[in-house]
């Protein structure tokens, strides 16, 4: 498993050359030279858009931006996906969702285990997120790590009896699958309304997803949101998923990220799963999410 700490900073030839340095890891890039808090010109747009597709995450360190410039330039990837925790959006800014462990008067300002599990996000819905962004607001001493698996080479490297046993076959997801769960061990997760539930209906995705716009196939199941494979026995389909989601998280193709103040991070949800390592309790965490809402997968 690799951290950013090996991304070099480049000699640029310009002062204001934008530069796109890749991470010895499985997946991953750190971006030089932007300034997000100005407007972003068309080509260099293009560039971190391709970058994306690329690296699957890219990082932007010490991003003096503002929660509205998170939002402005989340939305030129597409439109933006609102959470159905509502309790968890930031004042002003319903398409911001708060990451937090911290409590103010004995209440959470925010979703403080998103993440806990493994998964892609929204990949319950029917058009789940082409990619998510996460700035970070106050980090905590010790903890706090998110982890990225590569889903591509998860899928390349998959031995051929399992890639046969799941090639064309859907997947439930579900976003009620582990909700009592994680309530019990957080009570501060709020009980969904029957209004939040029907918006989570499960739905029905391919294991196997290509890539809209690279074309390239990779795995798209996970421990926190697929509950059954359609068309098998469920302790065929408890095993198949057993064994899948083991390989498409084992070390060999996850970039763990150590946050920095004010880092950036934003993940394509078709390429990568993520994970939200844990923070101690006594330590504080704060992150803003931005959630880009993608094509329905193929
Ligand atoms: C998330 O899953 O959106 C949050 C990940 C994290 O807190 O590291």
């Amino acid at each position: 498993m690799a951290s950013a700490a090996v991304a070099i900073s480049p000699s640029a030839p310009f002062p204001d050359a934008v530069q796109i340095v890749p991470f010895d890891a499985p997946l991953g890039a750190e971006v030089f030279g932007l300034d997000l808090s100005r407007p972003v010109d068309t080509a260099t747009f293009a560039r971190i858009k391709q970058a994306h597709l690329d690296h699957h995450v890219l990082v932007f360190r010490d991003a003096r931006i503002t929660p509205a410039q998170q939002v402005d330039f989340s939305r030129r990837f597409g439109p933006l996906q609102i959470h159905v925790l509502r309790n968890f959006q930031l004042a002003g800014h319903p398409e911001v969702l708060i990451v937090s462990n911290i409590k103010e008067d004995g209440k959470p300002i925010g979703l403080g285990d998103a993440g806990a599990y493994w998964h892609s996000d929204l990949s319950y819905k029917e058009k789940p997120s082409l990619g998510s962004l996460l700035h970070a607001q106050e980090l905590p001493g010790e903890g706090g790590d998110t982890l990225f698996a590569n889903q591509h080479l998860a899928w390349d490297t998959l031995p051929q009896e399992l890639r046969s046993a799941v090639h064309g076959r859907l997947a439930e997801h579900s976003y009620l699958a582990k909700y009592e769960e994680l309530r019990a061990r957080n009570p501060y997760r709020p009980a969904l309304t029957q209004a939040q539930i029907d918006e989570v209906v499960p739905v029905q995705q391919p294991v196997v997803r290509t890539h809209p716009e690279t074309g390239r196939r990779a795995l798209f199941v996970s421990e926190h949101f697929t509950t059954r494979i359609v068309g098998l026995p469920q302790d065929e389909s408890d095993a198949l998923l057993a064994e899948l989601f083991a390989l498409s998280t084992r070390e060999s193709l996850v970039y763990r990220h150590q946050w920095q103040p004010h880092d950036l991070v934003f993940w394509d949800n078709r390429s990568v799963m993520h994970l939200a390592a844990g923070t101690p309790d006594h330590e504080r965490r704060l992150l803003y999410r931005t959630t880009i809402e993608g094509d329905a997968p193929f």
